[in-house]
């Protein structure tokens, strides 16, 4: 998922975000160690994208359902994995007849501003005693690209308010306790630097600034936001470009609870 807040109804390119933004999913792969799908369980993949992960979690024989807000990215995985269960929904306020005995997210619950309804939701729907896995940026994620693009809009004229931030980033204390408040007892956390390559060489910053970064670009004419990225280019160069790579300066907080009630 990427750019805006899922919510905030942004189309998504899910065809770019295939192409060039597979470092998302990739890199999430590992994640699935700790989630530890069984056969015969059933298993909510929240904000699945393009379902390249649900369909990783469908392999180990769980019957997995992949939510996603966007309908550009449910379209794409429903042709990426035909077979496998796709549905449009809003992480704030999903609801399922039947629980689950895990739900599983990958870098989605950054995009969402008010995690206690997700928190909310992602309880309401384990069974007892059911797990939630997740990664997402955790305090600190990208604070030099932002840092870069916030200096960026200034030097083309048009500065965002000191407290603008699309996303969310907790620290481990801020999200175990809002887990804690919805009956989800913390059983591992984890926030660690993921200096992240990004593809397309050269171009990678640029692609992921159209991509992500958009909120960053909102309001300002084409020709100055190519300025304002051609800035940013400049202004980041020398923190996050080596080995012909640009580099997100990625924090990941992972975290598993389980329902205790
Ligand atoms: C992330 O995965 O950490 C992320 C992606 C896009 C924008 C901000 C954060």
């Amino acid at each position: 998922m990427a750019g805006e807040s899922p919510e905030s109804g942004k189309k998504w390119d899910a065809a770019l975000y295939d192409a060039k933004h597979s470092f998302v999913w990739e890199r999430g792969a590992d994640l699935l160690e700790l989630l530890a799908p069984q056969e015969g369980e059933r298993i909510l993949d929240l904000g699945c994208g393009t379902g390249h992960l649900t369909a990783k979690i469908a392999e180990s024989g769980a019957h997995v359902v992949g939510v996603d807000s966007s309908p550009e990215m449910i379209a794409e995985a429903k042709r990426n994995y035909p077979e496998l269960e796709f549905i449009v929904a809003d992480a704030r306020e999903f609801r399922f007849e039947k629980p689950f005995d895990a739900v599983f997210s990958n870098a989605m619950l950054h995009w969402i501003l008010e995690p206690e309804r997700v928190v909310q939701s992602v309880s309401e729907a384990l069974v007892s005693g059911g797990r939630f896995v997740a990664e997402m940026g955790g305090q600190g994620n990208v604070e030099r690209l932002v840092s870069g693009l916030r200096r960026a809009r200034t030097a083309i004229g048009v500065p965002v308010e000191a407290e603008y931030n699309p996303w969310y980033f907790p620290t481990i204390g801020e999200y175990a306790s809002l887990l804690e408040t919805q009956g989800l007892e913390v059983t591992f956390a984890l926030l660690f630097e993921r200096p992240t390559p990004l593809e397309d060489d050269e171009a990678g910053l640029r692609n992921w600034i159209r991509m992500f970064g958009a909120s960053f670009l909102a309001g300002i004419s084409p020709d100055k936001q190519e300025e304002l990225i051609f800035i940013a280019e400049q202004q980041l160069r020398k923190e996050l470009f080596r080995e012909g790579k640009w580099h997100a300066d990625y924090r990941r907080l992972r975290i598993v609870a389980r329902r205790t009630d």
